[in-house]
C-alpha cells in the first residue's frame, strides 16, 4: 500500500519509529514531516496527508501528535476521511472492521513505540468487514458531509 504519514513536533519521534516498520512490511511511504522538535501546528501536517488519501494518491494515512487528538480532529474535517484515534489493539482491529477508517491517529505522549508499531501492523492488515450494518453506518456518516457541503 501507499501510506502517507505526518506528525507534529510532539509526534515526530514516534513517526520515525513507524516509517521503518512500514517499509519493512513492504509499503511505499510518503513522509510529510515534521522532522524536529521545533514547535509546529498539527493541522499543517494533518491536511496534506488527508488530501493524499481522499485524492487516492495514498491508500491510507497515519498521523501522530502528542495525544493524537488534535490530528484526529483536524483529519476528520476533511471530507472523505474517517480518522480513528487508537491506542490499543482491540480498537485498531475494530475500527478497520466496523468504520473502514482510512487514517490512523496516535499520540506519542500516550503510548510507547512497541505498542504503536503493533497497532499500525494490525490496522493495516485488518480488512473492512463489509457487513451490511457497518456499510450502512459508514454511509450515514459520509452522508453528513454531503448535507453540509
Ligand atoms: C503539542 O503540544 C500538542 O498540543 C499536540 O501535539 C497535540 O497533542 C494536540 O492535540
Amino acid at each position: 500500500m501507499k501510506i502517507a504519514i505526518g506528525a507534529d513536533h510532539a509526534g515526530f519521534r514516534l513517526k520515525d519509529e513507524i516509517v521503518p516498520l512500514l517499509k519493512e512490511l513492504g509499503h511505499e511511504v510518503e513522509d510529510f514531516g515534521c522532522d524536529c522538535s521545533q514547535s509546529v501546528d498539527y493541522p499543517d501536517y494533518a491536511i496534506p496527508v488527508c488530501e493524499r488519501v481522499v485524492k487516492g494518491e495514498a491508500d491510507r494515512g497515519i498521523l501522530i501528535c502528542g495525544t493524537g487528538i488534535g490530528m484526529s480532529i483536524a483529519a476528520n474535517k476533511v471530507p472523505g476521511i474517517r480518522c480513528a484515534l487508537v491506542h490499543d489493539l482491540f480498537s485498531a482491529k475494530a475500527t478497520r472492521e466496523h468504520n473502514d477508517s482510512n487514517v490512523l491517529a496516535m499520540g506519542e505522549r500516550v503510548i510507547g513505540p512497541g505498542l504503536a508499531q503493533e497497532i499500525v501492523r494490525v490496522w493495516l492488515e485488518t480488512p473492512f468487514s463489509q457487513g451490511e450494518r457497518h456499510v450502512n453506518r459508514v454511509n450515514k456518516v459520509m452522508a453528513i458531509e454531503r448535507r453540509q457541503a
